[in-house]
């Protein structure tokens, strides 16, 4: 892998090397989460699944799952969960099976893009995403997507790192997210240049009032977002209309 300007890719061309990248680096995507974020990602997933907040026995997907953390962490939650994980990637699925051997309740994987996902209409009572609407080729043909599958009432939840308003907030995490993460994600994580594409993936992404506006626009009623860290982080969310 060569290149870390995506964006300048066409469309398909972006979805296999997004592809490929994960693939690269699925081996140790788990360890290098843990120290780029300080295990702080672990709390921000936990405030994103009480966002849901799942009925006992819902049917949950969990798209673009990776190696499953909010799946394992909705199912840690409540295991009368059925969890469905979706992803592109064989390598980070595969690393979520093995994981799922050691978690209690129903996780099940289907391999597949999230832009076009192989489930009927309304097949879902909630749904999570996380760290990968800034991956994808197209985010508003994503957000009718999961809008398909939700039930009416269902809501999704998005997490994901953000663009801080306050820029003193938004210099400090830059100099981290775009000098820091490369170098330490390039030694943990094995790979230099993914860990160069993915913060350079925010830069394309809207801001967090423009995603919600897109999440509106998409058809999500109730359309909202939560700010952590300053606003690095944000949680956005919305319901499928009745
Ligand atoms: C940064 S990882 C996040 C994984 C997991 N959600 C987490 O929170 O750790 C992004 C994931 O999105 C997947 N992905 C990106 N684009 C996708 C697409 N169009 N369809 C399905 N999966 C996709 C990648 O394969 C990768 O596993």
């Amino acid at each position: 892998m060569t290149s870390t300007q995506p964006h300048a890719r066409p469309a398909g061309e972006k979805g296999a090397f997004v592809r490929e990248m994960f693939a690269s680096i699925a081996p140790r995507y788990d360890l290098a989460n843990r120290v780029l974020t300080g295990r702080q990602d672990e709390r921000w997933r936990r405030r994103a699944i009480a966002v849901l907040a799942p009925n006992a026995h819902a049917k949950i997907l969990d798209c673009c799952c990776g190696t499953g953390d909010l799946m394992f962490g909705l199912l840690r939650r409540d295991p009368t969960l059925t969890v469905t994980g979706l992803d592109f990637c064989e390598p980070m699925l595969e690393r979520a099976a093995i994981r799922a051997r050691r978690v209690r309740g129903a996780a099940q994987f289907v391999q597949g893009d999230v832009m076009a996902m192989p489930f009927p209409e309304e097949s879902f009572d909630g749904a999570t995403m996380g760290f990968s609407l800034r991956n994808v080729v197209d985010i508003d043909a994503t957000l009718r997507e999961i809008l398909r599958v939700l039930r009416p009432r269902a809501r999704f939840v998005n997490l994901d790192v953000s663009k801080a308003p306050n820029p003193i907030v938004k210099r400090l995490f830059d100099l981290y997210f775009y000098r820091v993460v490369p170098l330490v994600g390039g030694i943990v994580g094995g790979s230099r240049s993914a860990y160069t594409y993915l913060p350079n993936s925010l830069r394309h992404h809207p801001n967090a009032n423009d995603l919600r506006e897109r999440f509106a626009r998409a058809g999500f009623a109730e359309a909202g977002y939560q700010a952590l860290m300053g606003g690095t982080i944000a949680i956005h969310y919305g319901v499928k209309p009745q």
